[in-house]
């Protein structure tokens, strides 16, 4: 197979400079496989050494690429684009955060709404009949989030700082609560507090984005669940 000409419409931005945003357009020529960001990576390469974006492991497992494309939150190393069916791709940042540069936000507001001390190991699902090796209790594995911020950009309510803990926090503290942690009355009352679970909408869009299937709005509905069932409603 060929290539096909694409057109990037990238969101520019740099503090005093290009200030306040605008859009520049890209015309590359891109072939079945190539990424969102092989992309940028020509972009920055051959045309405009100052286009600014993160990325780390190209293989969706840092989250630092994910930006909004073409209006929805996701990975640009695991999009595809030509399977994204378009001629024009428009790239912009995750909404919500302070922007540093183009496609760059500050991830601060992020991991401010990640409660302290949670873990981030637990059981593994997928060995539970095999016998751990010498030494270990059972088999773990990281939990699933990669941290990308995708499900706090696409939620309505989460716009931090304003407060709501948003859905990356919510569903770590339901994981948290889940592994029977020490802190979990504290963690519950944090999730049925005035930042937690009731400023909700349900738009879902949350598990939507997510790209590592950790499910935001499954965990806040059961936050839901358990607080009603304790009577904090
Ligand atoms: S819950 Fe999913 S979308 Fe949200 S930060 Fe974690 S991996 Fe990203
Ligand atoms: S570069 Fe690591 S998730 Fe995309």
């Amino acid at each position: 197979m060929g290539k096909r000409p694409i057109r990037f419409k990238i969101s520019r931005y740099r503090p005093g400079h290009v200030d306040p945003p605008r859009f520049q357009v890209f015309d590359l020529s891109l072939g079945p496989r190539a990424t969102v960001l092989d992309a940028l990576e020509e972009l920055r390469t051959r045309h405009d050494p100052t286009l600014l974006y993160r990325h780390s492991c190209h293989h969706s497992s840092c989250g630092t690429c994910a930006c909004r494309i073409n209006g929805t939150e996701r990975l640009a190393c695991v999009t595809v684009v030509w399977d994204l069916g378009a001629e024009e791709v428009v790239l912009e940042p995750l909404a919500g955060f302070p922007r540093v540069g183009d496609l760059v936000v500050d991830m601060g507001p992020f991991y401010e709404q990640i409660p302290a001390g949670l873990t981030c190991l637990r059981e593994s699902e997928w060995n539970r009949e095999a016998s751990p090796a010498a030494g270990l209790t059972l088999y773990e594995r990281f939990e699933n989030c990669i941290e990308c911020g995708a499900c706090v950009s696409a939620c309505p309510v989460s716009q931090p700082p304003d407060g709501f803990i948003g859905p990356a926090g919510l569903a770590a503290i339901s994981r948290e609560i889940e592994k029977g942690a020490g802190q979990a009355e504290d963690l519950l009352a944090l999730a049925g507090g005035d930042r937690g679970v009731w400023l909700c909408e349900r738009a879902v869009h949350c598990s939507k984005v997510c790209a590592t299937e950790v499910s935001p709005a499954r965990h806040i509905h059961k936050l839901r669940q358990r607080l009603e069932a304790e009577g904090d409603s």
